[in-house]
C-alpha cells in the first residue's frame, strides 16, 4: 500500500502535531478542521514549531517553508477524495467520529485506510460505521506528537493484516516506535495512564495533598517527566473525563469511576492548558 497523501481531520494540539510529523516526513497533507478558524490556528501552532526548530539550528529556513508548502487547508471532508489515508484526531465523541467516518467511507476511494487517533473509543464500533471495516485502524499518537516516540497502534475486530502492516511502516517512517495491541476500552496507553491520573485528582479531592505536592510525589520520587495533574492538564481535562467515562462504562467495574473533581473542573470550562485554567494557571 503506497501512502503519499494523507488528511488529518481535526486541527487540534493532536491533529496540528500528526500533520506537523507528516508533512516533515515528506507526505502530502491535507489539514480539515470543521471552520477555517480552527485550522489557521493549527496551522499556526505547526509555523511556531518549526520556528523554534530553525532557531535551534535543527531545520533549514527553506526545509520549514517546504514543510508548510505540503500542508494544504481544508474545511471539507470531500478533500479526502484523492487521499490514501485519512488520520481523524476529532473529538472523543462516538457520534462525531461514526458521522465523520460515514462521510469519509462515501468520498475517499475504495482503497484509502481510514485511521482513528481516538484514545479511548473502540475501533470496532467506529470501523462498523464504514463499509470498509477491514480497511479501519487506530493510529494512537502522544501528545506533543512531534516529541513523543510511541505510536499505539489498534487493531479492530476486521483490521486486515496489510492495512496494520502498512500503518505500523507508517509510523517507523514518521520517526516512530509502534506497539500494535487489541481493541478493549482505553487500548493499553490509557488504561494505565488515565486511573494514575483520575487517582491524583482523588489525592487533592480528598485532601491528601496540595496539587503541587501530588505532582512532586511523582516527579521526583517515581521519575516522571511532569507530574500527573500537569500532565492532566497538558492532555485536556475534558479529554481526562472522557477516557475515564470509556473505561467505568466499558467495564462495568467502579474502580474506573471518574472523580467528581475532574467533573467539576470540566463543568466550569477549566479544561487545562487549552482554556488557560486546570490544575494550574497558564
Ligand atoms: N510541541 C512540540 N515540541 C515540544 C512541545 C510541543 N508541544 N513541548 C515540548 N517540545 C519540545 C521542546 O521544543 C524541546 O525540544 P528540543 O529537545 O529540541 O529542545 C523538547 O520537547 C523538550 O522540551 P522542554 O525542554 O521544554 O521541556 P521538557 O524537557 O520538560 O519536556 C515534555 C516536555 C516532552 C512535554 C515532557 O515533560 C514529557 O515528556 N512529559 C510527559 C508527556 C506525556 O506523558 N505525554 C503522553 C500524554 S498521554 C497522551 O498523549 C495519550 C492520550 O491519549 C491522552
Amino acid at each position: 500500500m503506497d501512502i503519499k497523501k494523507i488528511m488529518v481531520v481535526g486541527a487540534g494540539q493532536m491533529g496540528g502535531g500528526i500533520a506537523q510529523v507528516a508533512a516533515q516526513t515528506g507526505y502530502l497533507v491535507v489539514l480539515n478542521d470543521i471552520k477555517d478558524e480552527f485550522v489557521q490556528k493549527g496551522l499556526g501552532v505547526i509555523q511556531k514549531n518549526l520556528a523554534r526548530g530553525v532557531e535551534k539550528g535543527k531545520l533549514q529556513p527553506e526545509e520549514k517553508e517546504a514543510v508548510l508548502a505540503r500542508i494544504q487547508p481544508s474545511v471539507s471532508l470531500r478533500d479526502a477524495k484523492d487521499v490514501d489515508l485519512v488520520i481523524e484526531a476529532a473529538v472523543e465523541n462516538m457520534a462525531v467520529k461514526a458521522k465523520i467516518f460515514e462521510e469519509l467511507d462515501r468520498v475517499c476511494p475504495p482503497g484509502t485506510i481510514l485511521a482513528s487517533n481516538t484514545s479511548s473509543l473502540p475501533i470496532t464500533e467506529i470501523a462498523a460505521c464504514t463499509r470498509r471495516p477491514e480497511q479501519v485502524i487506530g493510529m494512537h499518537f502522544m501528545n506533543p506528537v512531534p516529541v513523543m516516540q510511541l505510536v499505539e497502534i489498534i487493531r479492530g475486530l476486521a483490521t486486515n493484516d496489510q492495512v496494520a502492516q502498512a500503518i505500523e511502516d507508517l509510523a517507523r517512517k514518521m520517526g516512530k516506535v509502534p506497539v500494535t495491541v487489541n481493541d478493549y476500552p482505553g487500548f493499553v496507553s490509557n488504561r494505565v495512564l488515565m486511573p494514575m491520573i483520575n487517582e491524583a485528582v482523588y489525592c487533592v479531592y480528598e485532601g491528601v495533598a496540595t496539587v503541587e505536592g501530588v505532582d512532586q510525589v511523582m516527579k521526583l520520587g517515581m521519575n516522571h517527566p511532569m507530574g500527573p495533574l500537569a500532565l492532566a492538564d497538558l492532555i485536556g481535562l475534558d479529554t481526562c473525563l472522557a477516557i475515564m467515562e470509556v473505561l467505568y462504562q466499558g467495564f462495568g467495574d467502579p474502580k474506573y469511576r471518574p472523580c467528581p473533581l475532574l467533573r467539576k473542573y470540566v463543568k466550569a470550562g477549566w479544561l487545562g492548558r487549552k482554556s488557560g485554567k486546570g490544575f494550574y494557571e497558564y
